[in-house]
């Protein structure tokens, strides 16, 4: 039941600091999305995962817990929290937390206690190995750029193992005391009516040992292969679920990273309910903001058919805008966001939509280092500089791999605080002004804006079982094209879409009495030519 609300539903992502401000400091905060309830609510959002609300020092922007019980002070309290879930359940929407615990931030009162004293039994709770000879305890490194290891305050050749920053130690699985504590935390939220959880790079949480890594290409991590979807790491989420989530009807949903499409179904197998792969993200190429159609294609294709429940998406806070990556900017961009959307609602599994997407929002690309908050955007400016690459290099490079791009606040309106935050006040990030006519005030207005499109196509995957639930099967197509077939007790959805940004012949289409439910193009086309980024979805009668 669990996994069919997530697949009929979808799941719509915020990123509290840059949801809603409700008190002018320039950061979103709970009370600011308790006001934007009615918004979520009207657009069709059912299950909400918020990225990290808990207590942290923010130096990875909340994916740096210092306590698992509390809520950030920048957020709000544990009573407006409490508010949230119960207001939130009143229009029949569930909240879905995020968890991160692969690593703590370095503040943890656990942390803190296995630095200040060796022999406690906190120690056990990190990772902690001895190098040789000012040698670290082998090649590994982090996510974050560097090595992985970081020698230990005040003690000779003694390292932790941080495959994030150094501010992010990494847990010991090892140990059933953090077994017992990660339940523990489980429950509590689940308790306070929490629906779920979105697992942080659940992937990596067991390490099966400490050999050096292969060196592979220059963007993935060395040492992935000893500790990216170990046996160890499956035992604990086949645990977890039993033992929480499953006795109170909740949801898991894994953030995979490094795990290959082959390797990502059997996280299906009663551990998670869906899962993320990075797999669709990668451009192919250094310097390459936007992705082939082709590639896109064929990177769609293999989850689809290889994933029985994949988590579909293409942007959220750690990925570049849709609108720029799968679809080129310019005059096409509208009927390119739309058919994004379509594409979401269309596929097999569980769509998910981030905050702006609705909107047809793009990347804000222009934060100068200084104005960035990102760890990655700063470990690359700075590493860049030491190649003494010229700067238009430095900045391409840094963008592709930096984050600030989709962080943004979110535009409510197009008045002073674009109604994110009060007017007069500065938001901690700068606003969306490259595209100022996406706020919702404005496409609330617009008949023809990515937004009521947005809610259309929503609420037809909601209340299609074909389209929800669904098998796929995918028909020959141009290399283009992208055109499947959807079947579900008897009935059957046909879906087709023109990837690229030109014209293209239309396939001959399959059945002989069909009917138009819905295209991105108005009026719309019914001839064997399809517009740039034209899509189409059909029932077939017979
Ligand atoms: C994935 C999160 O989405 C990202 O924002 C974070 O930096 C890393 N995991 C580390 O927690």
């Amino acid at each position: 039941m669990s996994q069919e609300r997530l697949k009929r539903y979808g799941v719509y992502q915020i990123y509290p600091i840059s949801f809603c401000d409700s008190d002018g400091d320039g950061k979103g905060d709970i009370k600011g999305i308790l006001s934007k309830l009615d918004y979520l609510a009207s657009i069709g959002v059912k299950n909400l995962w918020i990225s990290p609300l808990y207590a942290s020092p923010m130096r990875d922007m909340g994916y740096d817990i210092s306590d698992y019980y509390a809520i950030n002070p920048l957020f709000g309290t544990m009573e407006d929290f409490d508010r949230l879930v119960q207001e939130a359940r009143r229009r029949d929407i569930r909240i879905i937390m995020d968890l991160v615990v692969n690593h703590t931030s370095s503040d943890h009162p656990w942390f803190q206690e296995a630095l200040r004293s060796p022999e406690s039994k906190y120690r056990e709770y990190y990772i902690f190995r001895h190098g040789e000879k000012g040698r670290r305890p082998n090649n590994w490194t982090s996510s974050f750029g560097g090595s992985a290891w970081e020698p230990v305050p005040g003690e000779e050749d003694n390292y932790y193992l941080h495959l994030y920053g150094k501010e992010q130690p990494d847990l010991n699985w090892d140990n059933e005391e953090v077994y017992q504590e990660v339940k523990k935390i489980l429950g509590f939220w689940m308790e306070k009516g929490v629906y779920g959880f979105r697992c942080d790079v659940i992937s990596e949480i067991y390490k099966s040992s400490f050999e050096n890594g292969r060196k592979g290409k220059i963007s993935t991590p060395v040492g992935m292969e000893h500790f990216v979807a170990q046996p160890g790491c499956h035992l604990i989420l086949k645990r977890l679920r039993k033992e929480v989530i499953e006795p109170r009807g909740g949801v898991l949903i894994g953030e995979l990273y490094g795990v290959d499409q082959p390797q990502a179904e059997a996280f299906l197998d009663r551990e998670l309910d869906t899962l993320f792969g990075f797999e669709i993200t990668d451009t192919k190429g250094l310097f390459r903001q936007q992705m082939r159609p082709s590639d896109f294609k064929d990177v769609l294709i293999r989850w689809q058919e290889g994933v029985s429940c994949n988590g579909n998406y293409l942007e959220n806070h750690d990925q570049h805008r849709s609108v720029g990556k799968y679809v080129q900017r310019g005059r096409n961009e509208v009927s390119g966001a739309k058919m994004l959307l379509t594409l979401l609602c269309a596929l097999k599994g569980v769509p998910f939509f981030y905050q702006g997407e609705e909107l047809g929002l793009v990347d804000y690309d222009r934060l100068s280092p200084e104005e960035s908050h990102d760890v990655v955007r700063s470990f690359l400016e700075s590493l860049l500089r030491r190649f003494a690459l010229p700067g238009f290099l430095r900045h391409r490079l840094a963008r592709k791999f930096g984050r600030d791009d989709a962080r943004g606040p979110m535009p409510f309106s197009g008045i002073d605080g674009y109604g994110f935050t009060l007017p007069g006040r500065k938001p901690w990030q700068k606003f969306y002004e490259i595209s100022p006519e996406r706020n919702v005030e404005r496409e609330e207005r617009d008949p023809s804006s990515v937004l009521q499109y947005f809610r259309k196509v929503l609420s037809l995957r909601q209340s299609d079982d074909v389209l929800s639930l669904g098998t796929i099967r995918f028909l020959p197509s141009d290399k283009e094209i992208l055109s499947f077939l959807r079947e579900y007790g008897g009935e059957r959805r046909y879906a087709l879409f023109n990837l690229s940004n030109r014209s293209r012949k239309a396939p001959v289409l399959p059945g002989s009495r069909r009917s138009l439910i819905l295209s991105n193009i108005y009026p719309a086309e019914k001839n064997s030519t399809l517009l740039p980024y034209e899509c189409r979805l059909y029932r077939i009668d017979a």
